[in-house]
């Protein structure tokens, strides 16, 4: 226990690797504490990470991505340090995504979505993602294994939103290899670089859509990215161009990384636990269950910040105004007092679906349907089309002596790697 009480959280690459036996320790001391390096609060009740999220009053999401870092622009003064927050917001990072918006703002930049998300687009996208995991699949099931994260799940959680999102068919190669199929990003531990995307791919999006949207501004189409660019406020006016690119272009940010590590870590439970795949197979029913005991059984992403602008308090704790909130998700889904044996794997968990994984309240996932149907698609096609699915010794080792690498980032949790096998169904 000593020894977990002086990890450093942020940079423990032990920690990195299985996060879950120092969240119990946070969690013996109570479901709100002080970590010791920082001085982060770190939350790992489940009940206090929703109030967390609901409260947009007391605690801000001007760094939701990157918490303790970089250190507040300012130094805090007093019970309400509201004034201070909008005085310096564009000096926290990505202050122009809605992620890290507060009302009113966010709530315009969240509408825009709205014109995007509809339930036709979905549908739409639906019935391009199944075709799209064929052709994933048809690109390496002969060879009888694969890298499940760079031939299958990168290309496909790229693509799938490059469809959402109305990319001409002739340019998703193009972008494919510049956000999918590349190499791991750049994951650099206590950096901004833990991002979901590495280095500075939205500015490279940016530039992609912009490019779009001005075009059909110009020369209206019948496609999607017309309907972006035409999309107005509430209130009729409309944005300025910035300001519809950004939504969309946040979405492979926010969308991409944490879908592939969604799908690595339920190929990974189906190619460990044959019994389960074997239940799937016999009942597909069953899919939607797995895919949020999997959400909540290694929570991709992992933790999620907040900034106290009031002096308050968060499961009868004082919190001072300028404090940083680590809300732990990960270890909120694993809240004994909230799922019964939360470190075990159960198909038939009675309230899976209450998982905290998609965050709660106003900046609650707006990409969830999308994962989940992406998870959805990919359980059911894997099944149809390989007869089993093996870990594979000669990378992974044996059952009982499993050699797994997680990324090494304080932020997401999911495989660098996952080789698997299989017989390609006859
Ligand atoms: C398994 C996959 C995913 C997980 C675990 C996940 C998790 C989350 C979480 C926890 C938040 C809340 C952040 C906060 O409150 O600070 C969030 C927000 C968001 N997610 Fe996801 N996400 C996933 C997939 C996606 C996808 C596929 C998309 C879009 C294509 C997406 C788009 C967004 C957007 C736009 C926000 C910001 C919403 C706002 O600020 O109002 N996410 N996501």
């Amino acid at each position: 226990m000593t020894e977990l009480a002086e990890i450093d959280y942020f940079t423990n690459s032990d920690i990195a690797q299985d996060p879950y036996a120092y969240w119990e320790h946070l969690r013996s001391q109570g479901p709100v504490t002080r970590e010791p390096h920082y001085g982060v609060v770190a939350v790992t009740g489940y009940q206090e990470v929703h109030a967390a999220f609901k409260d947009v009053d007391a605690f801000s999401a001007v760094n939701a991505i990157g918490g303790p870092f970089p250190p507040l622009p300012f130094t805090p003064e007093g019970d309400d340090i509201s004034e201070l927050i909008e005085a310096h917001r564009h000096e926290f990072p990505i202050f122009e995504h809605m992620v890290v918006m507060d009302p009113p703002h966010h709530e315009k930049a969240r509408s825009l979505l709205g014109r995007l998300l509809t339930p036709r687009r979905l549908q739409e996208n639906e019935e391009y993602i199944w075709r799209l995991a064929d052709d994933q699949f048809d690109e390496f099931i002969d060879n009888g294994r694969c890298e499940f994260l760079s031939e299958f799940a990168k290309p496909y959680a790229t693509l799938a939103i490059a469809d959402l999102l109305g990319v001409p068919d002739e340019d998703r190669p193009k972008l494919r290899r510049n956000l999918g199929a590349g190499s791991a990003p750049d994951y650099h531990v206590g950096s901004l670089d833990s991002t979901p995307v590495g280095s500075n791919p939205l500015r490279y999006l940016d530039d992609l859509f912009s490019g779009y949207i001005a075009d059909r501004r110009e020369n209206p189409r019948d496609d999607v990215l017309t309907g972006l660019a035409t999309a107005t406020y509430p209130d009729g006016s409309t944005p300025p161009l910035l300001e519809v690119v950004r939504p969309a272009t946040f979405l492979f940010g926010a969308g991409q990384e944490t879908v592939v590590k969604l799908l690595s870590s339920a190929i990974q439970v189906l190619g460990d636990r044959p019994e389960l795949q074997a239940t799937l197979r016999a009942d597909r029913s069953l899919i939607p269950a797995f895919i949020e005991e999997s959400l909540r059984f290694e929570s991709p992403t992992k933790v999620d910040f907040r900034l106290a602008r009031k002096s308050t308090t968060l499961g009868g704790v004082p919190i001072k105004a300028g404090t940083v909130l680590m809300l732990c998700l990960g270890a909120a889904n694993r809240d004994p007092r909230k799922f019964d044996n939360p470190d075990e794997f159960h198909l038939d968990r009675r309230n899976v679906r209450e998982h905290i994984a998609f965050g709660r309240g106003i900046h609650t996932c707006a990409g969830a349907p999308l994962a989940r149907v992406e998870g959805r698609v990919t359980i059911n096609r894997m099944l149809d089309r390989l007869s089993e699915i093996r870990i594979s010794q000669a990378q992974h080792g044996p059952l009982d002596r499993r050699d797994y690498r997680y990324e090494p980032t304080f932020l997401l949790r999911g495989l660098t790697d996952l080789h698997i096998e299989f017989d390609a169904s006859s």
